[in-house]
């Protein structure tokens, strides 16, 4: 047999030689491998005679358990030898300037309706939702629209191939608040809404804030002076309101709201067509066949409802004068609302 120490001896210089884990797998191989020079030994046992073959087995294991104890050491030098190297080589300067990265910002839209549902929910409101697409009898028929009535033609409507439709306005929100929540109830809806419709003041999809209070003893004045707080707030100034006779199917009497021009105060611009006001609301009490449509009883309950468009109200806080600007999503546009405010 060959003489062990000298192997090992052999066998461990080697292994202490090696520079990199490659190299130590190859000193592995070649001495502990299925053919390594180690295993070679114990196939040789063979040959010897079996009063010797005991102690020479022992011997041979323990050499291979010493190099293979050597060739595992030896890994984990290496192993942390490559990190200490790959720190080294990588160091972040933290103190290094950031590479650009902008922060974003919420859209002008979401911005402006995360203010309205602020201002309401202080004055008490709850805010509801309803489903974007929606049936006949929630976006018109509960709203006293029967089939063939002329308002519908004031709703250009995408229809489904079903009979169902994209709600024309929030107003259906209005009839499932109170089939859900019942009277009194005190709740905003802010939502998408779909008009087949495209210009320059108008867009297909666009915003509207539905308001709904009803309740025992609800008037005309209390919805004036929530819509007129509500626009002081929403406008941050002191705008003052009229409200002009108009016509709604779901509303009686009905009204408009306008508000004092925020751009010149009233006194006449391009942006009031030089009328000193702006048209923001529809409005009016809620029509007796909505409540008896929702389940409320009208004897007992009177309510008061307004509709007006987000993007509007955006428009005329942020001073954007093309709605479409809105929906573009022009980067050179949306980077000008870069704010945190809601
Ligand atoms: N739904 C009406 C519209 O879309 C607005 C409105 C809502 C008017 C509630 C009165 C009361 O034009």
């Amino acid at each position: 047999m060959a003489d062990l120490t000298a192997l090992t001896g052999q066998a461990l210089e080697q292994i202490a030689a090696c520079g990199d884990l490659a190299a130590l797998e190859e000193v592995r191989v070649h001495w502990l491998g299925k053919k390594g020079a180690l295993t070679e030994q114990l196939k040789a046992l063979g040959g010897l005679s079996a009063a010797e073959r005991p102690a020479a087995g022992a011997r041979i294991n323990e050499a291979k358990v010493q190099v293979q104890a050597a060739i595992e050491a030896r890994r984990t030098a290496l192993a942390h030898a490559s990190i200490e190297a790959q720190l080294a080589a990588g160091r972040i300067d933290v103190t290094l300037p950031g590479r650009g990265e902008e922060h974003g910002g919420l859209h002008p839209v979401t911005e402006a309706r995360l203010r309205i549902e602020t201002l309401f929910r202080r004055a008490g409101f709850d805010v509801a939702a309803g489903p974007e697409i929606e049936d006949d009898f929630h976006n018109f028929g509960a709203l006293n629209i029967p089939p063939n009535h002329p308002a519908r033609a004031m709703h250009d409507t995408f229809y489904f191939a079903d009979g169902r439709l994209l709600r024309t306005h929030t107003s259906p929100v209005q009839i499932r608040a109170l089939q859900e929540r019942g009277a009194p109830l005190a709740v905003i809806a802010p939502g998408r809404v779909y008009r087949c419709d495209s210009d320059m003041t108008h867009s297909p999809m666009f915003h509207q804030l539905e308001g709904l209070v009803v309740g025992e003893n609800v008037s005309f004045a209390s919805m004036k002076a929530a819509l007129h707080g509500f626009l002081k707030s929403f406008f941050e100034r002191d705008v003052a309101i009229r409200l002009r006779p108009s016509y709604f199917p779901f509303t009686e009497p009905s009204a408009e709201v306008d508000m004092s021009c925020v751009f010149c105060g009233g006194k006449g611009c391009r942006t009031c067509k030089h009328s000193g006001w702006l048209e923001v609301s529809g409005c009016g009490m809620v029509h007796p066949n909505v409540l008896k449509a929702s389940g409320v009883d009208p004897e007992a309950f009177t309510g008061y409802a307004f509709g007006a468009g987000i993007d509007r109200l955006a428009m005329l806080y942020y001073g954007v004068n093309d709605l479409r600007l809105f929906f573009e999503n022009d980067l050179r546009f949306l980077r000008q609302f870069r704010t945190f405010s809601a």
